[in-house]
């Protein structure tokens, strides 16, 4: 029992992969491509929600067809100069042990290079990831396999991350899936189980294989027989399963007590219930006037948050709280007029998807507002528009602000709504070849991690 039963029990070959057939086949045929000379595409994405076996899938791969394996999964090491300096030598070359060594070609077989969770690499500190990704994905010679949760965000950042690689969408496995996955696990276990009991964990997985093979793990412990009594009280992971009981006791109950109990209970703060409700309440209440006293009390609930944010009195949750329970229920004088499915808040996926984008803005600006002696603020409202402008307008100006800010290719690439590896920025950046070429950063990497190899072949 002592054994994580999520790295136990990942499929040794493709065949066993639980689900998403068309994935899997596809990857047998991009691996085939690798047979004879160099594929088209020499990089593969795998792109789906967490859980659902894309790194079992991308390890399965590796171990059916005997290649070996340079995962790159721990987030905080993956600059750009590390991808550069370990992965990129390597995959022009020659190949390298697992230890780190080189070893010519002769040596060494094939050795897949998986990038896992990259979409923690855009958005971030180190700006030379993404490059470093595209100029991988151009010159390696070996199989490189990119995992993401959000293709979106990676593709904006460069074409070429886009054309030049295979992409698989992963889909969550439906439930008797993983139903039957949990219980051939159980069996294993010697864990003997009522049917159901493997049903209902399965159905809270929603879709998460990993979560699913983790609440058995955590069920089973110090059991031999696990019956559905074992796992009712299984906790509630599924925020958003929750979130649509808040919704339909507050906006179509009758119960405001019932209401006010199941956002305490839910494990989200105020703030994300008002913005469930804002989004939920005009398709739940047709007449005026509801709307009008829905969100009159809405309203007073968001004053009360400020006040929260602004003096960090969290005793005006319950306020806002009662106000967007009993305050709503009470404001609905008709029916509801919808009953099908909750949506989810529009202004939360906005902000994931723009995070990348905000981040960029916000990094522009500090260096903006150094440059121009001016605050973050006016930096990133006044200036920031008009530099993009000018600077969209006239490439040779665009060519030496980002000489004289020392702006990277992704942030000149942003001012100039271009992508990274287009010609325009290309151009404009081929005067001052300094700036991507030896970024002073590859130096400061270097001193912080002075062993950077090991790190990365830790599997
Ligand atoms: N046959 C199987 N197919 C897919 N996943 C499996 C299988 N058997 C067990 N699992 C478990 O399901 C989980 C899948 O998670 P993982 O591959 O890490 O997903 P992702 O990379 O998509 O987040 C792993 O913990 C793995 O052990
Ligand atoms: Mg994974």
């Amino acid at each position: 029992m002592s054994h994580d039963w999520t790295e136990l029990y990942r499929p040794d070959n493709l065949a066993d992969v639980v689900g998403n057939p068309k994935a899997v086949s596809d990857i047998r045929s991009w691996a085939d491509s690798w047979d004879g000379s160099k594929p088209t595409k020499r990089a593969l994405v795998l792109i789906g929600p967490p859980g659902v076996g894309k790194t079992s899938a991308a390890l399965a791969l590796a171990k059916e067809r005997g290649w070996g394996v340079v995962e790159m999964n721990s987030s905080d090491q993956r600059t750009g100069d590390i991808i550069r300096q370990v992965a990129l030598r390597g995959s022009y070359s020659n190949t390298f042990s697992d230890a780190g060594d080189y070893l010519s070609t002769t040596e060494g077989g094939r050795k897949v290079i998986i990038l896992d969770e990259a979409d923690s690499l855009f958005g971030r500190e180190d700006k030379g990831a993404v490059p470093a990704i595209v100029e991988l994905i151009k010159n390696t010679r070996q199989p490189v396999i990119l995992i993401v949760n959000d293709f979106y965000g990676l593709s904006k950042k460069s074409a070429s991350i886009k054309s030049q690689t295979l992409q698989v969408k992963f889909f969550r496995p439906r439930v008797q899936q993983i139903a039957a996955l949990i219980s051939s696990i159980a069996r294993d276990q010697g864990i003997e189980y009522e049917d159901k009991a493997m049903s209902m964990i399965a159905e809270k997985a929603n879709g998460d294989l990993r979560a699913a093979v983790r609440d058995l793990q955590s069920m089973a412990s110090g059991k031999d027989v696990l019956r559905v009594e074992d796992v009712q009280h299984i906790s509630h992971r599924n925020v958003e399963a929750d979130m649509y009981d808040v919704m339909g006791a507050v906006l179509r109950g009758k119960d405001p007590e019932k209401a006010l109990q199941a956002m305490v209970a839910v494990a989200e703060t105020p703030d994300m219930v008002l913005l469930w409700l804002d989004e939920n309440l005009p398709y739940d209440y047709r007449d005026p006037g509801d709307l009008v006293r829905g969100y009159g009390k809405l309203s007073r609930a968001d004053v009360f948050m400020g006040r929260v944010r602004r003096r960090q009195y969290y005793r005006f949750w319950a306020y806002a709280r009662e106000l967007m329970s009993f305050g709503l229920n009470d404001s609905l004088q008709g029916r509801p007029a919808a009953n099908d499915r909750f949506r989810f808040p529009q202004y939360l996926m906005k902000m994931s998807r723009s995070k990348a984008t905000r981040t960029m803005k916000n990094d522009l600006a500090a260096k903006i507002g150094e440059h121009c002696h001016t605050s973050i603020y006016r930096a990133r409202h006044e200036i920031l528009p008009y530099m993009s402008w000018m600077m969209r307008n006239n490439i040779d100006l665009a060519s030496s602000l980002a000489k004289s800010m020392e702006l990277d290719a992704e942030e000149l690439a942003f001012l100039l709504d271009e992508s990274v590896d287009s010609d325009t920025v290309k151009a404009a950046l081929s005067n001052v070849p300094a700036v991507i070429e030896d970024r002073p950063a590859a130096k400061v990497q270097t001193k912080e991690m002075p062993k950077p190899q090991k790190n990365l072949f830790d599997f």
